[in-house]
C-alpha cells in the first residue's frame, strides 16, 4: 500500500485547511488516489462549489414529460429540481424551492398541471415560472412586492442531445454541445441507433450508505464483475470465464467522458447489443458506417458523461434459466453527504421496440439492476464496504490503486474519435475521471477551457 504525501501546499496548490494540497493526494497520471477525498467533508463542500455549482447534469429525458403541463422533480446537480414542459410546449427547469421562505413548491414526483400553488403560504406559479399570485397580497405596502422579480429561479442553461436533457446553474459553462464534445459521437451509438429511445415507466431511486465516486469509479469498471457478481457465474447466468467482458475497446472521451464497447460471445445472439433483427435493421438510417460497425460488435456497453451519469447497455440472463437479454439503463448518483448517495436508475427502450421485446427487457433490467436488482446488491455492498474502510485516520493517509492499463498503448486503428486502448479491463476510464475531478477541483471549471488543461 502506498501511503500520501500530505506534506503541506505550494502556495500555487489547492490547499485544504489542514495545508494538504490536493495535488498530491490525487496523482490520475500515476493512478494514486487519495482515499481521504471519499469522505472528507471539506473535500465534499469544494465539489459542491466547483463541479455540482458549475457542470452540466443530466436532469430526465424528453419522452418523460411528452405533453404539455408535465413536470417532474428531479435533481440539478445536488439542488432540489423541477422539469416542466410548459403550456406552450417549452422545456424549463427551474430550482425547487419558493422565492418566499424557499419551501420546496413541489412535493410529488410528477403531475400535470398549468400551476404550482406553495404549500407554505399559498404562492402560485404558473409552469413557465411566473409568480401569479402571493399570499395576502393587499397586505403589501407600495413597493414590497414585485411579482415580476420573484418567479421561480430558473438554471442558467438548459441544453439536448438525442433526447437526453441537461442542465447548469452556470451562465459561464460552454454550451452543451460542446461540453459533450466528441462524446456524442457515442452517445449517438447508444441513443440514436434506431431513431429514438423513450424511457419505461418511472425510475428507481434510493439512497447508498457511499460516497458518490465509488458509484461513479464502478461505472466503467468490466473486470469486478467476474469478482462481485461471482455468485451469478455459480449459478449460471455470467460466463465462468474471468476474461469474458474483458475483449473489447475503451475510450477516454473530452472532459473526462469515457465508455467502452465489448462484444459478448461471438454469435448472432450477441451482436448488435442484442437487439432484434428489426431494430438492427435501421441502425444505417441514423449512423454512418463506421458506428455500425461499432455497434454491430457490442454486446455491452457502459459510459459516464462526466461526472455523474451513466448508461449501462447489457446483455444478462434476469432469472435461472432465461436465456441472456438486452436492456439499456440510465444511473445518475447524487450526494446527499460525503458519505450517503442518492442513486437513480431508469430503463430505456427503443422507441420501435415491439411489445414482447419491451417486456423482456424490462423483466430482465428490473432482476438485474435498481435497488432490488440482483448485480446492483452486490455492487452497492462493495461501494459502502469501501466508504467505510476508507474512514479512518490511518486508512485515509494511504492511496487506492488505478494504474491497470498506464502502460498501454493507443489503440491507433480505432476508427471512431477520443484516445482508444484494446481491451475493456483497465483503469483508463477511472484516472480520466479523476484528472477531470482534479482539473474541476484544482483550476476550477470552466476555467480550465481557458487555461488549456481540459484536453
Ligand atoms: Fe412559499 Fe411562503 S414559503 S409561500
Ligand atoms: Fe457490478
Amino acid at each position: 500500500m502506498t501511503a500520501v504525501s500530505e506534506r503541506p501546499a505550494a502556495s500555487s496548490r489547492t490547499a485544504l485547511s489542514n495545508g494538504i494540497a490536493l495535488e498530491d493526494i490525487v496523482k490520475p497520471e500515476e493512478g494514486l488516489i487519495s482515499r481521504r477525498i471519499f469522505s472528507d467533508p471539506e473535500i465534499y463542500e469544494l465539489e459542491q462549489e466547483r463541479i455540482f455549482a458549475k457542470g452540466w447534469f443530466f436532469v430526465g429525458h424528453e419522452s418523460e414529460i411528452p405533453e404539455p403541463g408535465d413536470l417532474i422533480t428531479r435533481s440539478v446537480g445536488t439542488d432540489p429540481g423541477i422539469l416542466a414542459r410548459d403550456d406552450e410546449g417549452v422545456v424549463r427547469v427551474f430550482l425547487n424551492s419558493c422565492r418566499h421562505r424557499g419551501m420546496r413548491v413541489c412535493r410529488t414526483d410528477r403531475e400535470n398541471t398549468s400551476f404550482l400553488r406553495c404549500p407554505y403560504h399559498g404562492w402560485a406559479y404558473k409552469n413557465t415560472g411566473e409568480l401569479v399570485t402571493a399570499a395576502a397580497e393587499n397586505h403589501y405596502g407600495p413597493g414590497e412586492l414585485d411579482k415580476d422579480d420573484l418567479g421561480l429561479i430558473p438554471v442558467a442553461q438548459l441544453g439536448t442531445h438525442r433526447g437526453l436533457i441537461f442542465a447548469t446553474w452556470n451562465p459561464a459553462a460552454p454550451p452543451l454541445r460542446e461540453y459533450l464534445g466528441n462524446m456524442a459521437y457515442y452517445l449517438d451509438i447508444i441513443f440514436n441507433r434506431t431513431g429514438g429511445v423513450k424511457v419505461l415507466g418511472t425510475p428507481q431511486i434510493w439512497d447508498v450508505e457511499t460516497s458518490w465516486k465509488f458509484a461513479t469509479d464502478n461505472f466503467t469498471d468490466n473486470f469486478h464483475v467476474f469478482s462481485a457478481h461471482h455468485s451469478l457465474v455459480e449459478l449460471g447466468m455470467l460466463p465462468n470465464d474471468p476474461d469474458f467482458a474483458g475483449h473489447g475497446t475503451m475510450v477516454v472521451a473530452e472532459e473526462g467522458h469515457v465508455l467502452h464497447l465489448t462484444p459478448g460471445a461471438p454469435n448472432d445472439d450477441y451482436a448488435s447489443m442484442g437487439l432484434p433483427h428489426a431494430l438492427r435493421e435501421k441502425f444505417p438510417e441514423h449512423l454512418d458506417a463506421d458506428q455500425v460497425l461499432m455497434a454491430a460488435n457490442t454486446a455491452y456497453s457502459a459510459g459516464t458523461v462526466w461526472p455523474n451519469f451513466h448508461w449501462l447497455q447489457l446483455m444478462s440472463s434476469g432469472t435461472l434459466g432465461q436465456k441472456d437479454a438486452p436492456f439499456l439503463n440510465l444511473r445518475m448518483e447524487v450526494p446527499i453527504s460525503p458519505t450517503r448517495t442518492r442513486m437513480w436508475s431508469w430503463l430505456l427502450i427503443d422507441s420501435d421496440a415491439d411489445p414482447e421485446y419491451t417486456k423482456t427487457s424490462y423483466e430482465t433490467y428490473v432482476r438485474t439492476f435498481g435497488p432490488g436488482g440482483i448485480y446492483d446488491q452486490d455492487d452497492m455492498e462493495n461501494w459502502e464496504d469501501c466508504t467505510r474502510a476508507s474512514l479512518g485516520p490511518a486508512a485515509r493517509q494511504h492511496t487506492l490503486h488505478h494504474k491497470m492499463g498506464l502502460g498501454r498503448p493507443v489503440d491507433e486503428s480505432w476508427p471512431g474519435p477520443g484516445t482508444a486502448y484494446r481491451g475493456s479491463y483497465g483503469e483508463m476510464t477511472q484516472r480520466s475521471w479523476y484528472a477531470a475531478w482534479l482539473r474541476s477541483m484544482t483550476t476550477g471549471w470552466p476555467d480550465r477551457r481557458s487555461a488549456g488543461a481540459a484536453r
